[in-house]
């Protein structure tokens, strides 16, 4: 698997990353085995948020750093904040809210050490854009979480553009991805600006759900010729057509199945050629190009 930084000043990472969103609605067995065929097969970085499976997913996640302290080397962990719901574990939250407060960055940076048993994060990302964002706040805490080497890196995701600038102008460090939605089901940013703008700044984007949560599978058939033609599933053509994209597009995925992890990291080997990279999109937008 090929491993590439995401930006010049930040981390390395396995170029496609399992994100643990669904690991909630497996055992903790299967998710031990998750992450060790993971790493098996070269996927490396573990993309988590704090509030994945209701708060327990990190919690999860951490009885196998725990059980096996060794692989905390040999892994990236990303995890997210700032998005609070109403939750039997968050008794002091009525309404569904952000909270970039500087108290809340670091609050929830330092339970998600805890929650994984590590003393770093490699990455932090602010989970969704907060109209409350002050950039003063979140530059302070960014700043402090920096200092203490609690995490080393610092992202964002789901922001637009301006929201973007906006947070990196007040930042003496670069923002170092953007995560959001980018698949075969989900074609605005290659159309809106927001991988305009990662090219331009030299960040590379994270797609999540770049199968568009499995439902691209239903268009299995039409893409046969293809799959037959790189001797590739349908799945692994998806993750591939993202990774030609010269933004350097690290794909999130979120499979619960081991064995469609191994089929996924075998993505990075298929070079899609242009033609068929433009044939597949005119399937989805379902006609010519102008
Ligand atoms: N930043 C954000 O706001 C945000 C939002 C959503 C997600 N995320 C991140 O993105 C990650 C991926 O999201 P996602 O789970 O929606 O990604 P995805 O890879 O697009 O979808 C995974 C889902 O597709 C199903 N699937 C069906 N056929 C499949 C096949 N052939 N190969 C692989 N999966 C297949 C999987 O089922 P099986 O489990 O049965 O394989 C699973 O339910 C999350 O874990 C999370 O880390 C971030």
């Amino acid at each position: 698997m090929e491993r590439r930084k995401i930006h010049s000043q930040g981390p390395t990472l396995s170029r496609i990353v399992a994100g643990a969103w669904r690991w909630h609605t497996v055992s903790a067995e299967t998710v031990e085995r998750l992450t060790l065929v993971a790493l098996e097969h070269g996927i490396t970085s573990f993309d988590h948020a704090d509030i994945y499976g209701d708060h327990s997913n990190e919690e999860t996640f951490g009885l196998t750093l725990a059980k096996n302290p060794s692989l905390r080397n040999k892994m990236e962990l990303i995890t997210k904040c700032d998005i609070k719901f109403p939750s039997a574990k968050r008794p002091a939250t009525w309404v569904k809210h952000y909270d970039t407060s500087k108290e809340h960055i670091i609050w929830s940076a330092e339970n998600s050490l805890k929650m994984f048993h590590t003393d770093r994060l490699d990455l932090l990302l602010i989970h969704r854009p907060d109209p409350l964002l002050n950039p003063y706040e979140v530059a302070e805490a960014f700043s402090s979480l920096k200092k203490d080497g609690k995490v080393l890196h610092f992202g964002v995701s789901n922001f637009t553009p301006s929201q973007f600038r906006m947070l990196q102008t007040h930042l003496p460090f670069p923002l170092v991805t953007n995560q959001i939605e980018i698949s075969l089901s989900r074609l605005d940013p290659f159309f809106n600006g927001d991988l305009d703008l990662m090219i331009e700044l030299g960040v590379s984007p994270m797609a999540w759900s770049p199968l568009d949560g499995g439902k691209l599978m239903a268009n299995e058939r039409e893409m046969f010729g293809k799959a037959t033609k790189y001797s590739a599933s349908y799945s692994q053509l998806a993750l591939a057509w993202l990774l030609k994209h010269p933004s350097n597009i690290f794909p999130v995925i979120g499979t619960t199945q081991p064995d469609r992890i191994k089929e996924a990291a075998k993505a990075i080997d298929i070079k899609l050629d242009r033609q068929d990279w433009f044939e597949m999109l005119k399937w989805v937008m379902g006609k010519e190009l102008p």
